[in-house]
């Protein structure tokens, strides 16, 4: 038998390729023109649904497309939550912009692995180029080298790797186990810092004891007092301080840590600085927002997702940092395999973190800039902060609602007050009742986080496609869920 022949069944020969790819852009065109929105937002589904549904063996003999689209729509598409719906209000936005859809298109069908830059020249070189475009709009430092990685979570672990290997404690070649002589080192961000970042720390060995986590002030900023008396403990008792992670846009209520206060202890005390700005670091592209982004030329790393709010489908992190050198004393491990003859004239990206294929994410982000423009992004990102605004200032004027966080960009985080229900259990269990009212709509998912007074509510606005009609219909749902719930 000739196990080489094209009609077997499973890849497409061209024309049949055309065609079912104008099929499936077809279907995609009509879900962002409003066929996203006729879905529920919030997957209906009960755990186990969707396997439940499907075959335990894979299929012996391949099968026609048609039999995987009608899965697709009959099992597959009722337990998807739409993150690309207009109502998609729960996490921080992510919208997968029609440019960035053609970017991963594209980049799946060239399939290329920019593991070296000798593996696709351009791989390499757009992503190079593009973070510096990034760089700038952003207004961080040129002297910022700055590549991608799949998510913030493991550009942190990374830069905290990078920190460690910063310290000079020949972490590469000894490990951390079995060596007394090396203190217990210890990684600092405010207690309204992302799980990523302890994360970091319990697989890079330090542990959770070696996270501390500081307290924040009125505003959820990191206490700057707190982290120096922290530091100073830690100190006096033989640990060794690491670094400081500072959040830009926290993911709880998007507060930004006073970056440049933290900048002065981590010089005085001799710490790498990461900044963490997964969400708001897209903000800065906007002059007026610009500020959030004070101080963070100082820091060793630093990190936004251009994925959470920069319109381009998951997964897209931006990775910059003044030490490339360290990452690459941290990372670099080069097996003959993996040389070429241009190693070490070159930049091979593999040699700046754990990872070595690497995906060709920097196409879908440079048709993303491309066609949306520095002039296009901010537009959109000032569209949704003007929709925050105007969603907490009817918040403000509720009596029966109470905002419990600033709103610096485009999430607000609230709380019902009905009356005659004190602070306490009832009153957080009133505000789960009324998210799943809201959610159970299917026309609006929200999500919820617990801040000093108690549980809120989050309205998290990052959709291109949200409109103040959305937040209309969201302002409806939470006054009809108030009302049902206080009449029971
Ligand atoms: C401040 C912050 N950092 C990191 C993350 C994690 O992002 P990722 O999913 O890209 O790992 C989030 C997620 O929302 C976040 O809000």
């Amino acid at each position: 038998m000739d196990d080489h022949r094209l009609d077997q069944p499973g890849d497409l020969d061209h024309e049949a390729f055309r065609t079912e790819a104008h099929r499936m852009v077809d279907w995609i065109a009509d879900y962002f023109a409003g066929g996203a929105r006729e879905l529920p937002v919030l997957s209906r589904v009960r755990p186990g649904e969707v396997a439940g549904r499907l075959p335990a063996i894979m299929p012996a003999t391949g099968e026609p497309l048609e039999h995987i689209w009608r899965d697709f729509e009959d099992i597959v598409l009722p337990g998807v939550t739409h993150w690309n719906h207009p109502g998609f209000m729960a996490y921080f936005g992510i919208t997968g912009s029609a440019p960035g859809v053609l970017g991963e298109l594209l980049s799946a069908a060239l399939n290329v692995n920019g593991m070296l830059w000798r593996t696709c020249p351009s791989a390499t070189e757009l992503e190079l180029v593009v973070l510096g475009w990034l760089r700038t709009a952003l207004g961080l430092p040129d002297s910022f080298f700055g590549f991608l990685t799949d998510t913030a979570s493991i550009s942190s672990l990374i830069a905290l790797a990078a920190a460690r290997e910063a310290a000079g404690i020949d972490v590469r070649q000894k490990g951390m186990a079995g060596r007394p002589e090396l203190p217990p080192l210890v990684v600092y961000a405010s207690d309204q810092a992302h799980s990523s970042i302890a994360k970091a720390c319990l697989t890079l060995g330090f542990g959770l004891d070696g996270y501390r986590a500081v307290p924040h002030d009125a505003e959820y900023r990191m206490d700057v007092d707190a982290l120096k008396t922290k530091i100073r403990e830690d100190r006096a008792r033989g640990r060794r301080p690491l670094a400081v992670v500072a959040t830009v846009g926290t993911t709880s209520t998007t507060s930004v840590d006073p970056v440049a206060r933290l900048a002065d202890v981590c010089e005085a005390e001799g710490l790498w600085l990461h900044v963490d700005a997964a969400y708001a670091g897209s903000a800065a592209t906007c002059p007026e927002h610009a500020w959030c982004l004070d101080g963070c030329d100082r820091a060793s790393s630093f990190v936004f997702n251009p994925h959470k709010w920069l319109f381009t489908p998951i997964d897209a992190s931006a990775l910059y940092t003044r030490h490339p050198e360290v990452f690459r004393r941290a990372f670099s491990l080069i097996p003959e395999y993996l040389t070429t003859p241009v190693t070490g004239q070159v930049i091979d990206l593999m040699d700046y973190g754990v990872q070595l294929g690497r995906r060709f994410r920097a196409l879908k982000l440079w048709w993303v800039l491309r066609s949306f423009g520095l002039d296009g992004l901010r537009a959109r990102i000032r569209g949704h902060v003007a929709m925050a605004r105007e969603f907490a200032g009817w918040v403000d004027q509720q009596s029966d609602l109470e905002r419990l966080a600033p709103v610096p960009f485009s999430v607000v985080c609230f709380r019902a007050r009905p009356e005659g229900l004190p602070e306490g259990e009832a009153l957080d269990r009133f505000q789960l009742e009324l998210l799943e009212r809201v959610n159970a709509s299917g026309e609006i998912y929200l999500s919820h986080t617990r801040l000093d007074p108690g549980i809120a509510l989050r309205v998290a606005i990052g959709n291109l496609r949200t409109t103040p009609g959305d937040l209309e219909r969201c302002r409806q749902l939470i006054s009809e869920g108030m009302t049902c719930l206080n009449s029971r």
